[in-house]
């Protein structure tokens, strides 16, 4: 399976919408002022600017070398690191994650470096895609590249757990859980579901041509168009969320 890479630039024209809605998210944590925060998967760094202007202290952390320099560009503190090899010692008041969880395999490593990273009590807050998660934009395309006679086994991987999977996670790792909730968001998606498979589909695109690619999309765009694309032009994609408050028991 290929892999998931990262384009600021790309992530910016289509992809602003991620931060948009993780501003909700963010409200979560209340009011943040003389806090030390990790931004878990901080992409370019947008969300971790807000929570310095709302007076916190923020590391941002993400696996993109390319988005941590962008963040850094920003003026932002922050480093390349993978979301499972987190190694801080009580030094958080909170860990803040947004869009990211559902790119990892390994949760229980996440959960043990953010438990570790967090000071008695203090808090994990996040959403990321939940059960049932772009159901119709990830068969789509998966479809589109079948089409092809191309083998989709293992070409296309996301974490996308229920609410009570979620749970019984945190609850093992040693975090007590005060809100857990799934939300159906649909997303109205401003570059339309060519421009969404443009900059994450990345890995299941991986190794085909040019034509191929083309193909694929296309394809998907045909088969969603009807329920995904409303009578003005506008595309949307079926994202539900898994948001979380939890704290570190
Ligand atoms: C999401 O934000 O839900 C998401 C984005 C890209 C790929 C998969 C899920």
């Amino acid at each position: 399976m290929g892999a998931q890479t990262w384009d600021p630039q790309q992530y910016r024209q289509n992809a602003g919408f991620v931060a948009f809605y993780g501003a909700s998210v963010l409200d979560l944590l209340g009011d943040v002022s003389g806090q030390r925060i990790l931004d878990l998967g901080c992409g370019d760094g947008v969300l971790t600017a807000s929570l310095v202007e709302k007076g916190a202290s923020v590391l941002g952390v993400d696996s993109s070398p390319e988005m941590i320099g962008d963040a850094i560009a920003r003026g932002l503190e922050a480093s390349v690191m993978d979301a499972t090899a987190v190694s801080f010692d009580e030094e958080f008041d909170a860990v803040f994650s947004n869009a990211v969880l559902h790119w990892i395999r390994d949760h229980e490593a996440v959960l043990a470096g953010v438990h570790q990273a967090l000071k008695p009590g203090g808090r994990f807050i996040g959403e990321f895609g939940g059960h049932g998660n772009i159901a119709a934009v990830r068969t789509a395309l998966l479809a589109g590249i079948a089409f092809q006679g191309i083998d989709i086994k293992d070409r296309y991987y996301h974490n996308f757990p229920t609410d009570s999977a979620f749970r019984s996670r945190l609850e093992s790792n040693g975090f007590t859980v005060d809100s857990i909730e799934i939300i159906h968001r649909q997303t109205p998606l401003p570059e339309g579901v060519r421009g969404w498979y443009v900059t994450f589909a990345k890995a299941p695109l991986a190794g085909l041509s040019e034509t191929q690619v083309e193909a694929a999309i296309s394809y998907a765009e045909d088969l969603l168009r009807p329920s995904l694309c409303d009578g003005s032009g506008v595309w949307s994609a079926d994202y539900v969320r898994l948001r979380f408050v939890a704290h570190r028991s």
